[in-house]
């Protein structure tokens, strides 16, 4: 007997923000501070985030596009360069490139696990490529050890997306620590916000100095440094820079929800892992990898659709809208966008057969059992 399809009460969102008595208490707090910008809470927030990380330097940022635009530029990557990243990702990476006067060129991804194809990247690399830019996608790790010997082999940077990517580790060391540079995003919907803001990670000084100075229009001395001592008004440019700062209350906040963290990647592991067997031998469904190991911070889940004859994704898609339930799909391959047309490209095969398929699920931690059992009896009736 068909089971009917009923609209949900409430609407179940794709996201719900999280924000704490605790982290509403410290905005406050930070909104009567006499420094509203570049002051002690951006310092006291990256040096919680380095030793959180293990790198030697963080540098907070506006969002993760402006610190890898900041992390290729201080690389001193630029015209004329190729820099290669994953056809599957957000248009930020490969726009972050193009901000710096290079290149993107798009590698195809693995079909598992949606991270980039080292054969692809392999494939790819010119005598103009200089760096390599991989994307710990939905939050799992890629192979950094395959990474790493490819680009030593043909001396080029590696500079890590983690923007999905916050507690990820590989064999105990965190993301972003594998290359020049690892670049996180707080934007609301990743695991932890700063409502909008990012930080570059590093373990060298070199980079660190010329990001910090590059956020921050390329002036030798930060605010507290110019009212300190001295002639506050005479700093030097080292090089034009930027507007990049993340302010005081973005930087309490993202202090806030960093002590929060490994809390809320394991209640993202149990939500991924109840979706994950209730979903998996449904025929027409291929459900992500559980990962044994801590390489995973769990900030998508995403569903393939491979019911080839029967309901597609975007009928799914269409179907689940209409009783309340809101999917997306991350995301629209680079090369299909507009300006990325005529950009260099790998066969993209995997990539293309993923768009076709991908469903990210309604995923963060104050989504309620009940909530998360009627998306899967809807995906599961819906499929039937
Ligand atoms: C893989 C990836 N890289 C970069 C970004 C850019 O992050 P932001 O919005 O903080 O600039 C995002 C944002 O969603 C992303 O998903």
């Amino acid at each position: 007997m068909k089971s009917k399809i009923k609209k949900s009460k409430k609407t179940i969102t794709f996201f719900r923000p999280w924000l704490s008595k605790e982290d509403k208490k410290q905005i406050m707090i930070s909104l009567n501070s006499s420094t509203l910008t570049d002051g002690p809470k951006l310092y006291e927030f990256e040096k919680a985030f380095a030793k959180f990380s293990g790198a030697k330097f963080a540098i907070a940022v506006s969002n993760a596009t402006s610190a890898l635009h900041l992390s290729i530029k201080s690389l001193g990557i630029g015209q004329g360069d190729e820099v290669i990243v994953p056809d599957m990702t957000f248009v930020a990476t490969a726009n972050a490139v193009m901000l710096s006067g290079a290149t993107p060129v798009f590698a195809d991804v693995e079909k598992d696990s949606m991270n980039i194809s080292i054969k692809s990247v392999e494939k790819m690399i010119t005598n103009k490529t200089k760096a390599v830019i991989p994307v710990h996608f939905a939050g799992r790790a890629c192979n950094m050890k395959e990474i790493i010997t490819l680009t030593k082999k043909h001396h080029l940077k590696i500079v890590e997306d983690c923007a999905h990517a916050i507690g990820a580790k590989i064999d105990g060391k965190h993301v972003g620590n594998f290359g020049s540079a690892g670049c996180f995003s707080f934007y609301p919907t990743k695991n932890i916000t700063t409502i909008e803001g990012g930080m570059i990670i590093t373990n060298s000084k070199k980079i660190a100095e010329n990001v910090t100075s590059l956020r921050n229009h390329g002036l030798t001395k930060t605010l507290m440094q110019r009212y300190s001592h001295g002639k506050p008004w005479d700093y030097d440019i080292i090089q034009p820079g930027y507007n990049y700062r993340l302010d005081e209350i973005r930087s309490t906040l993202g202090i806030s929800q960093l002590k929060r963290i490994k809390k809320i990647n394991e209640i993202r592991k149990k939500i991924y892992e109840y979706y994950n067997k209730k979903l998996e031998n449904i025929e027409g469904i291929i459900t992500p990898k559980s990962s044994k190991k801590d390489d995973h911070a769990y900030h998508l889940y995403i569903l393939r659709i491979n019911n080839k004859n029967k309901i597609n994704r975007d009928k799914l898609f269409s179907k689940l809208g209409k009783i309340g339930i809101q999917t997306t799909v991350h995301y629209k391959p680079l090369h299909k966008f507009s300006p990325f047309k005529k950009i260099k490209k790998d066969k993209l095969k995997n990539s293309e057969e993923l768009y076709q398929e991908i469903l990210s699920l309604p995923f963060y931690p104050n989504i309620s059992i009940k909530e998360q059992d009627g998306v899967i009896n809807n995906i599961i009736k819906i499929l039937k």
